[in-house]
């Protein structure tokens, strides 16, 4: 990133965070901070705070995080320097431009322009003669024409370099075609096409832009698709097909289905929130780029054969943590929602929906599908794993039900359920208190922040150096204190010693170095376990006394180490010292 640090500074102090979280988010004053529903996972009830003074956002339920550029960043879903240039032209400023940066930016710009003019090549060809063979094949599956265009679909026709000449025509490189992943090398250096003979669909990213394709076959060779792998502009774990569409659809959930075909056929049959995952399986961060358009629910559709059956369980293991409410819908007779449809109509798929179970009727369903409930044996053995399972729900309410539920289905009585449940839920309850106490007996285990390469070494001093800067930056006069007293190299944590030599750096070169500078500097990850440090933060009653204590701590335990050092570094001197004596002994005789 090459913006001076002078323009951010300039920017974070006009764009206050309030103001910008505002616009998204209703917030309601609460003591010093302001809290509202989180934009980035689903809640009923407000754990999203932000701290005017200390120019943050935090949320105490998911544990997002930052400052003003990274919510702006998250909730637009923007790169940094996207979320600049937006802050920017809020706050009616001029971008300084730098080669290098312009370079970048143009470089992708490039990329998007090459992959939306190979999208318009594809669709050419589609139409003429060469794309007979596509244009059937489609329009033979049951899609209409408009259908066709809406999607921008193509086709690639056989021969190995249509695309390239096509596009180096315009202007395009070489390398571009690479980078895009359109072109491949061969060993002799030379380029070929990659897609060849093949249905294309264009991938629009939420933003409308083209960024890459998937092909598929006309015919049953192999392989049926062929993807775009990750290029500079494609991502295929945080990119959802058809989301440019379904963002704006009324419905107020989302369809997640397995391909392609399946999408197009929904948003033809009238289901234009229908989105799939790019030839993988759902992400974390899919599931959270649902979640952050402000639909609480997800109606999962995969296809009805073993393999989508785990596929739907994974993608609930993943949709409910993101706080969406989860449904799965069933069909029989079709193998998927395209074939559904195309037997059956909208009217009756739009019956399945309405039809379709919530995550806990559909695991109850499951668990029972492998019993048979007239036999004495397996009626128990169902019984007792869904008394099992029940005993996972949080909800009394649910527990209550569903006990009620399986007493009808399978004539024990009610209450002989809840007794499972029960002895299930306190053996549970049981097994986590346990691991509770191992962990508190292991501080250092529960007290990690989340990812890997910021883990704590030495948590005493790492909760010392927290303290410090939570103060520090908040308080120009503490951190002159501590500036004169510690230094980072005395940190046990390569991250929380970044940012004080950030803030001690900024604030000898004359710079503000409060929390709103240091956030614009550092990674969005950072910044949001920095976020979650300060907003956690207890403020002590006497901040002088803390900070003196926080310092002698870090020193304390710095010096430990030294030390430990130090002896280590002893026993090799020894030891290498009692070799030589030993050699010379035998050399002597
Ligand atoms: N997929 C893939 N590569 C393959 C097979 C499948 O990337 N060789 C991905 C594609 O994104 C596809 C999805 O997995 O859309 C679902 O695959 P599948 O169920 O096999 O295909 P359908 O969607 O049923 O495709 P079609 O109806 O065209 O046969
Ligand atoms: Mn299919």
């Amino acid at each position: 990133m090459a913006l001076p640090e002078s323009f951010l500074d300039e920017l974070t102090a006009r764009c206050d965070i309030y103001d910008v979280v505002s616009r998204y988010v209703q917030l309601k004053k609460k003591g010093a901070n302001y809290f509202g529903l989180c934009p980035f996972h689903s809640e009923k009830s407000p754990s999203f705070s932000v701290s005017r003074e200390k120019q943050i956002y935090h949320c105490f339920g998911c544990g997002a995080g930052g400052g003003v550029i990274s919510f702006v960043m998250n909730i637009e879903n923007m790169t940094f320097i996207e979320a600049v240039r937006h802050l920017a032209a809020m706050a009616g400023m001029e971008i300084p431009e730098d080669d290098r940066d312009a370079g970048r930016r143009s470089r992708r710009a490039r990329l998007i322009a090459l992959s939306t003019d190979a999208a318009r090549h594809y669709v050419a060809q589609l139409y003429s003669p060469a794309g007979k063979a596509g244009l059937n094949y489609l329009l033979g599956r049951g899609l209409r024409p408009v259908t066709l265009k809406r999607f921008g679909l193509g086709f690639a026709p056989q021969g190995w370099d249509g695309l390239i000449k096509a596009m180096t025509a315009k202007g395009y490189t070489k390398s571009e075609l690479l980078e895009c992943g359109l072109a491949v090398q061969n060993k002799s250096g030379g380029l070929y096409d990659r897609f060849r003979n093949r249905a294309m669909f264009p991938i629009i990213d939420i933003k409308g832009e083209v960024i890459a394709f998937g092909g598929r076959v006309t015919d049953d060779s192999e392989p049926k698709y062929l993807n775009s792998s990750d290029t500079p502009i494609f991502n295929k774990s945080r990119n959802l097909f058809a989301m440019n569409f379904a963002k704006k659809s009324k419905r107020n959930y989302f369809i997640l289905a397995e391909g392609y075909m399946d999408v197009i056929a929904l948003h033809q049959a009238g289901f234009d929130c229908a989105v799939a995952s790019l030839g993988t399986s759902l992400t974390e961060e899919q599931a959270r780029l649902m979640a952050s358009r402000g639909k609480g629910d997800v109606v999962v559709c995969y296809d009805s054969d073993q393999a989508g059956r785990k596929a739907a369980q994974r993608a609930i293991d993943l949709l409910k943590p993101a706080g969406l409410a989860v449904r799965v819908l069933r069909m029989s007779g079709a193998k998927d929602p395209d074939e559904f449809i195309r037997k059956n109509g909208p009217e009756a798929f739009e019956n399945l929906i309405n039809r379709s179970s919530t995550d806990v009727e559909y695991r109850l369903d499951e668990i029972r599908a492998g019993h048979r409930l007239e036999e004495n044996d397996d009626r128990v053995e169902y019984l007792q794993q869904a008394a099992q399972y029940l005993a996972t729900l949080e909800s009394a309410v649910e527990r209550e039900v569903f006990s009620h539920r399986l007493a009808k289905e399978t004539g024990v009585s009610q209450q002989a359920i809840l007794n499972e449940v029960e002895q299930a839920l306190r053996t549970r309850r049981r097994r986590e208190k346990a691991s509770r106490q191992r962990q508190e007996m292991n501080p250092a285990r529960q007290a990690q922040p989340g990812p890997r390469q910021l883990r704590y070494e030495n948590i005493r001093s790492a909760r010392s150096e927290e303290g410090l800067l939570a103060l520090a930056l908040s308080d120009r006069e503490l951190l002159n204190q501590a500036a004169a007293r510690v230094s980072p190299l005395e940190f046990s944590s390569p991250f929380l010693a970044k940012v004080y030599d950030m803030a001690l750096r900024r604030s000898q070169g004359g710079g503000e170095a409060g929390l709103p500078q240091c956030l614009a500097l550092l990674e969005p990850e950072e910044g949001q376990l920095l976020a979650q440090i300060v907003q956690r933060f207890q403020p002590p009653a006497a901040p002088q006394q803390a900070l003196e204590d926080y310092i002698s701590t870090i020193q304390y335990e710095h010096l430990k180490k030294a030390n430990q050092e130090d002896d280590k570094k002893d026993t090799l001197l020894e030891l290498a010292e009692r070799k030589l004596q030993q050699e010379r002994e035998r050399g002597g005789k």
